[in-house]
């Protein structure tokens, strides 16, 4: 995504003297300005409106059922920014942690809405790394029969985005920046860190 907001703010988010308070609080607006730009294919209606001066037509969103899924922990830190955009969406939630020797993903909570193959689903994770927890997340949604997926990952690394394109070519993605590569540890480089100790101050 391009846009001078989101960069500014990306940027300090990097920034390792930034303090969980106030990287928790660029989360939610990064996330609010990138549900902005994913949610821009919500379909409308025509309404009619009686304003103080007149009635006209008007329109509104035709009542689309959006269920929004943070990948644990790190993707709670983006739920409020989007829900403050479509307060009626669905909340699920999916339990990933990875690994740090293999760095593949392992799945300890999944509580879906009952009807999630019948809605919209926007995927949130901060961090798109080797990919293996948005794979999997998404794998879950899928056995679930949805089938209308978008992720939203803050930062990027290359060989995430190929993974994830690669297993689900069918899913939109929405990423607010694309670094350079994984380092040895699988973290990406320049990156910003573990966002979910970040967010919840736990190192
Ligand atoms: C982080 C991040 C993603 C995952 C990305 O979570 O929030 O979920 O790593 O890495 P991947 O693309 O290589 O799978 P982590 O596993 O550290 O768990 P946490 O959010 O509980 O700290
Ligand atoms: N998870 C993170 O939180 N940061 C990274 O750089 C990679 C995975």
């Amino acid at each position: 995504m391009d846009h001078p907001l989101l960069e500014h703010k990306i940027t300090m988010l990097r920034d390792a003297k930034t303090g969980s308070k106030e990287f928790r609080e660029l989360i939610q607006e990064i996330s609010m300005l990138m549900a902005y730009e994913a949610l821009r294919d919500l379909p409308l209606e025509e309404c009619e409106v009686t304003t103080p001066i007149t009635t006209t037509k008007a329109k509104r969103l035709a009542g689309r059922k959006l269920a929004i899924v943070p990948i644990l922990r790190a993707g709670l830190g983006m739920v409020d920014g989007v829900l403050a955009l479509v307060p009626p969406a669905k909340v699920g939630h999916i339990g990933l942690y990875r690994d740090h020797e293999t760095l593949e993903p392992h799945e300890y909570y999944c509580k879906l809405p009952d009807d999630i193959q019948n809605r919209q689903v926007i995927l949130l994770d901060p961090m798109l790394a080797t990919g293996g927890s948005a794979v999997a997340a998404v794998n879950f949604i899928k056995q679930r029969g949805c089938t209308n997926i978008k992720c939203m990952h803050i930062i990027a690394a290359p060989e995430g985005l190929e993974r994830l394109h690669q297993a689900h070519p069918d899913v939109s993605l929405f990423i607010g920046c694309v670094d350079e590569k994984l380092n040895q540890n699988g973290y990406i480089v320049p990156g910003l860190g573990d966002a979910g100790d970040r967010i919840f101050g736990t190192k």
